[in-house]
């Protein structure tokens, strides 16, 4: 059926506070092959004045029984969004529900589904309506008592929140186990998890000397790859006592790993359930980046133990007050663990290529949305990201002790409370006296701010003067915006390299503002938004030099360091890419550039260098992505942008081979594989050496990429191998492919990798070959990772293959959004991201895209999910 009707928008400012509540809650699932039976008891209130019927949340559930106070009730409706009961008589009063749900034909992977042989739950956002009746939404609180039975021998393992009270055999070969939750908590954390695991054990004392029992289970076969995990796990509770005085508050942490996960992990009370490429971690299996990436969602789960479970959130658009806090908690984390300065390049890396993307484009919303269709499509980068980035200048504005009393405030004032955005603001203001009025913008505004900076220096006053500006583009429903409240870290340098004031923030909150630094000896460099000091995108008078004379002098701030690069770097890159679109095919390459980047990589050989120096260069030699350069341009081509890259990787290969090699060589690992700052920084060097090396994928790249492949013993080196083969048309590429599938076939993460690698990879014969992937027997489209391994792998980051001028690429995406639309249609909306751009790109792109979201807006039974993007997208 075409959708003919719209579905409809919740808006936030029609949240009303619900006149029933709910104070505990009694669930009991009984497991059978085939389907399950949950049966709920519900302890309710309704408020005394108080006469709407009573509406309860449901979807693909079958109703049983129902009975009020154990009377059966027969005047009730249902419809497919849930159940209305007329207004019961008593003000408190027990509902007892009793519905069937089948769990093994949930292939949306929301509610109670299965992975492989078992059992497990999603339920944020809006899950919990999938198991039973019920008012789905954060601020109904209440406690849970658990009992699940199932088949003994198939599911040894029976999880819930809280504390394991009982268990015991029952008929039939079946056993039980009984959980109880004092926290008071919404449905969106609940959890069950039923079936064979293994486990690793450890425990962890709490600052006041409380025991705790932490539990990681996975399939049979992979517990030798949950150490690092359980490591993480361990550390992230010590910091977010060390730092924001949290402590756990049971005698028991469990994280499952199940291979069929939409996201990434779910922070349930206490029964984290977990994507496996997110728990395990193996030096044979995993790369470097994959085990930072466990480390920090295992801290970002954790975390959220306080900042969204003890304070939860009000309604689904104060998500950011959660995710926004706790991604900034999981980043400075790892920031406190590793290199400050390497871990807020790669943050700020990731923000621009994708949050900013989606800034400019026809989604921009600010990070608390005032309206959606689906909530799942506001699990956004602005939510999270941009939502981190708004919490790091609350504590910029603060100062770092302020800061902390604020939270410390926060977590007192609302723990238990199902809060908003403007609560977690209060605590700011009222714990450092401040007025943050202007700032709140940051909550209501949607767009990349463009800050300009312009600096002079009077060397006769021995004034330096500052005129910095702002301006909000205009997003979807948006125009004419404020001015914003913006704190820009700004450092002067003075020629040999040294401060000559500390780093000062200036609060930009007009339009247009000027600043002056009074007895400034000499003409010094600005360094200007130190630390990405807010999420904008900045331009400045500084010359070429300046930036070059950063590269090398801005010692303080190694962010501002790389940045002085990249800028110098994208600015090559734009010249060129803007060459290969008039058609030129042998443009000039500034020779300073070039030489001033000699200058900077030979630091590389240094032995006395740091490991985060080391780290941060293997940064400053990797040029920007194709979708960073796209996203500066109109009517880009982002086959263009693909040609300029690899031509100015060619020059930088042609012109710095035996420095090049003298790096890849000087970084080669000695004695054993380690997981050390220093040893990681190593193979990061070595491996982007590798990849300029291997750029031109001739006979050379080919033969070096093969030996670096064999001579692996670790999988950060061997996908480098892959990543430099994989393009390359020499009979190596096969070779290492395949030597690769058979070693790892055992390992699903692995070969999602095999997966990932050919279908990022530029090759004249790409839709064949994603074809052929598409139909490899390990190829499965109901598993999101396997769905992104090849399809998110494709159109994300393949770029110049996706918007191959023949259309192929979209085609190929939207057959995959199609399908997906009825088997999962969060992954098919997710999906579209690399689609809904579609008017940055050349006319003939834009024409064929719309062309293919058209498609997709006609496909019958149109998810809400694909429908919402896809429509507004169009719009
Ligand atoms: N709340 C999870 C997190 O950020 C993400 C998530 C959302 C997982 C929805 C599953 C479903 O940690
Ligand atoms: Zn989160």
């Amino acid at each position: 059926m075409l959708r003919t009707d719209t579905p409809k928008a919740i808006h936030l400012k029609d949240y009303k506070p619900s006149p029933y509540q709910v104070s505990h809650i009694d669930l009991n699932f009984d497991i059978y092959d085939g389907y399950t039976n949950v049966t709920s008891v519900i302890s309710m209130s309704n408020s005394a004045d108080n006469k709407d019927d009573l509406f309860l949340h449901g979807e693909d559930v079958e109703l049983l029984a129902l009975k009020i106070n154990g009377k059966t009730i027969s005047t009730y409706k249902t419809d497919d969004q849930g159940l209305t009961i007329p207004c019961p008589s008593e003000k408190e009063f027990k509902l007892e529900i009793k519905t069937k749900i089948t769990p093994e034909s949930n292939t949306r992977l929301e509610g109670l589904y299965k992975s492989g042989d078992n059992y497990c739950t999603q339920c944020e956002a809006e899950g919990f309506r999938r198991i039973t009746y019920y008012l789905d939404r954060p601020d109904i609180m209440a406690t849970y008592t658990t009992r699940i039975e199932a088949d003994k021998e198939k599911y040894p393992v029976l999880l819930s929140n809280g504390n394991k009270t009982d268990s015991g055999s029952a008929e039939g070969g079946k056993h039980f186990t009984i959980w109880q939750d004092p926290h008071p908590k919404p449905c969106y954390l609940f959890a069950l998890v039923a079936g064979k695991f293994n486990h690793i054990h450890d425990t962890f004392t709490t600052v006041s000397g409380r025991k705790v029992d932490l539990y990681i289970y996975v399939r049979p076969g992979d517990e030798d790859q949950c150490a690092h995990a359980m490591e993480s796990l361990k550390k992230s509770m010590k910091w977010d006592e060390d730092v924001y005085g949290l402590e756990y508050d049971l005698d028991l942490f469990n994280i499952v790993a199940v291979s069929d996960f939409n996201m990434g992990a779910m922070e349930n009370k206490s029964l984290n359930i977990f994507n496996t490429a997110l728990v395990l971690a193996a030096q044979e299996t995993a790369t470097d980046a994959d085990f930072m990436r466990v480390e920090s969602v295992i801290a970002h789960e954790y975390f959220h133990n306080w900042s969204g479970n003890r304070v939860t959130c009000r309604d689904w658009f104060q998500l950011s007050l959660k995710e926004g806090l706790t991604v900034f908690r999981d980043q400075e984390f790892s920031a406190d663990l590793h290199s400050r300065p390497v871990q807020r390049i790669d943050d700020v890396t990731h923000l621009r290529r994708l949050q900013f993307a989606e800034d400019a484009g026809p989604l921009a919303h600010p990070i608390r949305p005032e309206n959606y269709i689906e909530i799942n499509n506001f699990y956004t980068m602005t939510v999270y990201e941009k939502g981190a980035e708004v919490i790091r200048m609350f504590r910029t504005i603060l100062g770092a002790e302020a800061y902390r009393k604020a939270t410390d405030l926060y977590f007192s004032r609302h723990d238990g409370d199902a809060a908003t955005c403007d609560d977690w603001i209060k605590c700011m203001e009222d714990a450092s006296g401040k007025d943050l009025t202007q700032f709140r913008l940051w909550y209501s505004q949607a767009g990349t701010p463009r800050v300009t900076f312009e600096g002079h220096y009077d060397p006769v006053k021995k004034i330096y003067s500052v005129e910095l500006s702002q301006k909000i583009p205009d997003t979807p429903g948006q125009s004419g915006k404020k001015p914003m409240h913006i704190p820009v870290a700004i450092g002067l340098i003075d020629q040999n390299g040294n401060d000559l004031i500390d780093t000062k923030i200036l609060h930009l909150t007009e339009s247009q503002q000027a600043f002056t630094f009074e007895n400034i000896n000499s003409k010094p460099v600005p360094s200007v938004l130190r630390n990405f000091s807010a999420p904008v995108i900045l331009s400045t008078n500084l010359t070429d030099d300046d930036y070059a004379f950063l590269t090398k002098h801005e010692v303080y701030d190694g962010f501002n360091r790389w940045e002085a690069g990249q800028y110098l770097h994208r600015k090559a890159l734009e010249k060129l890419t803007g060459a290969f679109e008039s058609g030129e095919t042998k443009p000039d390459i500034n020779q300073n550039y070039l030489e001033s980047f000699a200058d900077i990589y030979i630091n590389a050989l240094n032995t006395d260098i740091t490991s985060d120096e080391r780290a941060l260069l293997a940064r400053t030699m990797h040029l920007p992505d194709i979708s960073t350069i796209v996203q500066s341009r109109e009517n880009a081509d982002p086959v263009a942008a693909y040609n300029a890259r690899q031509y100015l990787l060619a020059a930088i290969k042609r012109t710095q081979k035996p420095l090049l090699q003298k790096i890849y060589k000087a970084n080669e690992e000695k004695g054993a594989f380690s997981v050390t700052p220093d040893a990681i920084a190593r193979r990061a060097l070595r491996n982007e050496a590798l990849s300029i090396l291997t750029a031109t994928h001739g006979t050379g790249c080919a033969k070096l990429a093969k030996e670096h492949y064999f001579a692996a013993d670790n999988m950060t080196d061997r996908m480098a191998a892959l990543m430099a083969i994989a393009p390359n048309a020499n009979p190596e590429r096969e070779e290492v492919l395949e030597d690769f599938y058979n070693r790892y076939k055992d390992f699903q993460l692995v070969i999602d990798k095999w997966f990932s690698v050919q279908a990022s990879s530029v090759r004249p014969d790409i839709i064949a070959h994603l074809q052929n992937l598409r139909h490899h027997p390990d190829f499965n489209i109901k598993n999101p990772n396997r769905a992104r391994s090849l399809y998110a792998a494709f159109a994300m980051n393949n770029p110049s293959s996706f918007h191959a001028q023949d259309s192929s690429g979209y085609s190929f995406l939207a057959d995959a959004i199609i399908e997906l639309n009825s088997i999962n249609p969060q992954i098919a909306a997710r999906l579209l991201t690399p689609m809904r751009d579609w008017r940055k790109y050349t006319l003939d792109r834009q024409t064929k895209m719309k062309a293919a979201l058209e498609r997709i807006l006609e496909t019958p039974n149109l998810s809400p999910d694909v429908f919402e993007i896809t429509s507004k997208s169009l719009k």
